[in-house]
């Protein structure tokens, strides 16, 4: 990691090279998605490489896979590690209580999935991403292509009555065309700017047909490392 780094880049990196020193030897890791999380495995690697560090790690989406080989970590599925001891990956926003919002890249439904498959999971992120309340990052919510308007539809019904202060639902593009996760769904992006109950949002959301998975990681966070430009780390 040579190149000079912008400030953002260097907060992103100080907090996931202090994260990789939670792998242990033998460890089942789970690697996350994202600019911070790229980080992250890039560092895991080259433990791999110098320490000789032994670890099998699961991957959140296919570009973390990709990665993940390419530096050299045996990857493996979250079937063939059946649980993990350790999941780092990084977040869209954090609040006091370590609730998340995470899917601003379009994996977080593999990231839930392998993160509450695990014994701990450790976030990774600067400090931008504080919050005092969650939601002024469009809270990402997975559905299934078919009838999307329709589930759109149905999560603005039941948006009326919560305690937020936005309530326009986007589809995630990809340029011209609908955005598909790694999953084969499409994402509804929901611009709430406030969202006072994230535990009720979180289950109330799932209730609705169609919709697979939101962003909302309550109460599965344990610890959430802070990296800030001037290269220091904090940890919550
Ligand atoms: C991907 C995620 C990412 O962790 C989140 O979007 C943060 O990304 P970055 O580290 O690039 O800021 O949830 O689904």
């Amino acid at each position: 990691m040579s190149r000079e780094l912008s400030p953002i880049d260097k907060a992103k990196f100080v907090a996931a090279r202090r994260a990789v020193d939670f792998v242990e030897d033998g460890m089942r890791v789970g690697l996350g998605t994202g600019s911070t999380a790229a980080f992250m495995v890039r560092c895991l690697g080259e433990r791999v490489q110098q320490e000789g560090l032994r670890i099998r790690g699961v991957p959140t989406s296919s570009r973390t896979a990709a990665l993940a080989r390419e530096v050299g970590i045996d990857v493996v599925t979250l079937d063939e590690a059946r649980w993990l001891d350790l999941t780092i990956d990084g977040a869209d926003e954090f609040d006091g209580d370590l609730n998340l919002i995470k899917g601003g890249g379009g994996a977080h439904l593999q990231e839930k999935i392998v993160a509450t498959a695990s014994d701990q999971m450790i976030v990774i992120t600067d400090a931008a991403k504080e919050v005092e309340t969650l939601g002024a990052f469009p809270l990402p919510v997975e559905v299934i292509r078919f009838g999307w308007r329709a589930t759109q539809a149905l999560i603005g019904e039941v948006l009326v009555g919560m305690d937020v202060l936005g309530r326009d639902i986007t589809l995630r593009m990809n340029g011209d065309a609908p955005y598909v996760t790694d999953e084969g769904n499409h994402i509804l992006d929901l611009h709430l700017k406030r969202i006072g109950n994230p535990r009720q949002m979180a289950m109330v959301l799932n209730q609705v047909a169609g919709v697979v998975e939101n962003g909302l990681f309550i109460d599965i966070c344990d610890r959430v490392i802070v990296g800030h430009g001037d290269g220091r780390v904090e940890t919550r």
